[in-house]
């Protein structure tokens, strides 16, 4: 490497930094990498080890770079050249029914082993370690030949239910194992959640946009949905929440609290706190949704808003589908004063969860280098969707925007007005591409003009002509529409 010295008004150590900053800019170095050493920077650009120290914190301190504890530093997701973010939403403020089988549609385009899956939130099997656990399940089932063919009752199996109250220390709450009951997937969890504190005909109030499935369960529940203002930062409107409060309109609120889905909202304590004790306020529970809590890309793990939660009134749901594995069907709620109720229902319905796969998240939960596993998980997620959201910046049109979550696998675009996102979808699924269009969102079809792009599959060039098609594809519905 060339010296870094040269004649200007900068310190050394801005000299350095700036350099750095330079390299991340052209892409030499990517979100995610790891920078070099502090004793190899000094023996590479011939500086002393407090100058490239003081480079490094001058870095952290323009947002280009992170310290991870007994690891070094790592750049950053810091968008240099990326779209603007969309404002909050702005849906129609009354209570309906819910009709979403496009969602259902759009789903099953997962199957599809041809197309390539932009649309599902689905996390690459590359990155899951389904090595470790299939022989961690294979052992289980050596070492116990019939348990896993038993007949079992709710709450579920005790070591995965301890596994996951030890976890569930890092998201700020105090939980024992007899408080949860093992699901099939966060998917049953809300659902099973929704079921224990409503009636049909009971309204819900929602994020706006919200994750599909949710507007499912509600439809399949008789439920309607009363959607919120969200900002993709701070999240949930507070005020907005309040009067339907006071207007006695809502019977549960049900939320995605970290990096949700489609908007990779992440909401601060404060206003998660805020939430859960204006819901307590007025007695109405709140159905947490947390199944991305695990893939925050810097810092430490976010609070569940459970860790908030005095009086039993929040109902935490949770799995290990987009870390682990989303086949094995393994997931949690941890339901407060509906506990009795949700065990009732889940035995009801399936009775319970498989017991292999139980075992076997347990077994990797407790020895199986999860926590080394989510951060490569997380690195990879991180330079993915920074990679997504270069390929908007350069394909997509200069009107559109997109979030920049801090976490998860999701981003939301939004497209000029005259887009419209299903036509796209339509488009795009004949060139074997699927977007998730932003009208299964929500109840009120809003969001014609919006997509979701999944980043949970490591880049490659089949992805980025597939974004160059969809670019090319979105240019031809605005000549269209002028
Ligand atoms: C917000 C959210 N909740 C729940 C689910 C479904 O989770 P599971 O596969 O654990 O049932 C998903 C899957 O995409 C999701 O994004």
């Amino acid at each position: 490497m060339q010296s870094i010295h040269s004649v200007t008004d900068k310190n050394l150590y801005e000299q350095v930094a700036d350099r750095i900053q330079q390299l991340i800019a052209e892409g030499t170095l990517q979100t995610g990498d790891r920078l070099p050493s502090v004793r190899k920077l000094h023996e590479q650009w011939s500086v002393s080890i407090s100058t490239v120290l003081e480079a490094y914190r001058l870095l952290e301190d323009r947002g280009f770079i992170a310290a991870r504890p007994q690891s070094g530093y790592y750049v950053k997701q810091t968008f240099l050249q990326v779209p603007d973010e969309p404002h909050q939403s702005a849906p129609p403020q009354k209570p309906r029914h819910v009709d979403n089988s496009l969602g259902f549609r759009v789903i099953c385009t997962i199957r599809d082993s041809q197309t390539i899956k932009l649309g599902a939130a689905v996390p690459s099997m590359e990155l899951l370690p389904l090595q470790a656990l299939n022989r961690l399940m294979g052992q289980i089932l050596r070492q116990h030949p019939t348990l896993a063919h038993a007949y079992d009752v709710p709450p579920g199996c005790e070591s995965l239910r301890h596994e996951v109250a030890r976890r569930l220390m890092d998201a700020g709450c105090s939980i024992a194992p007899d408080q949860i009951v093992t699901t099939n997937g966060t998917f049953e969890s809300v659902f099973l959640s929704l079921r224990a504190v409503t009636q049909p005909g009971d309204t819900v109030a929602i994020e706006s946009p919200t994750y599909y499935g949710l507007l499912e369960a509600l439809e399949i529940l008789h439920l309607k949905a009363l959607e919120l203002p969200t900002h993709p930062r701070d999240g949930l409107s507070l005020p907005h929440l309040e009067m339907a409060l006071q207007k006695k309109r809502i019977a549960a609120c049900a939320l995605v609290s970290n990096f949700s889905n489609p908007l990779g909202t992440c909401m601060s304590d404060a206003k998660k706190q805020q939430i859960v004790e204006l819901l307590a306020q007025y007695e109405v529970p709140l159905i947490e949704d947390d199944i991305y809590g695990d893939l925050y890309f810097e810092g430490t793990r976010p609070k569940a808003m459970k860790a908030f939660d005095r009086e039993g009134l929040v109902l935490y749901c949770s799995s290990c589908s987009k870390t682990l594995s989303p086949g094995f069907r393994v997931g949690w709620a941890v339901a407060g004063r509906y506990q009795a109720k949700v065990e009732q229902l889940k035995w009801v319905i399936n009775q319970t969860t498989a017991i292999a796969p139980q075992l076997t998240i347990a077994a990797f939960l407790s020895n199986g280098g999860y926590d080394r596993h989510l951060r490569q998980l997380r690195r990879a997620y991180q330079s993915q969707m920074a990679r997504m959201t270069q390929a908007i910046h350069d394909y997509f049109p200069a009107e559109a925007r997109v979030t920049r979550p801090d976490g998860g696998h999701v981003v939301w675009v939004e497209l000029p007005e005259c887009c419209n996102a299903l036509t796209l979808y339509e488009s795009a699924l004949q060139q074997h591409i699927s977007i998730a269009p932003g009208q299964i969102f929500s109840p009120s079809g809003s969001y014609a003009n919006c997509l979701r792009l999944n980043c949970g599959l490591p880049w490659s060039n089949a992805i980025d002509q597939a974004m160059l098609k969809l670019g090319e594809l979105i240019q031809q519905q605005m000549q269209a529409g002028i």
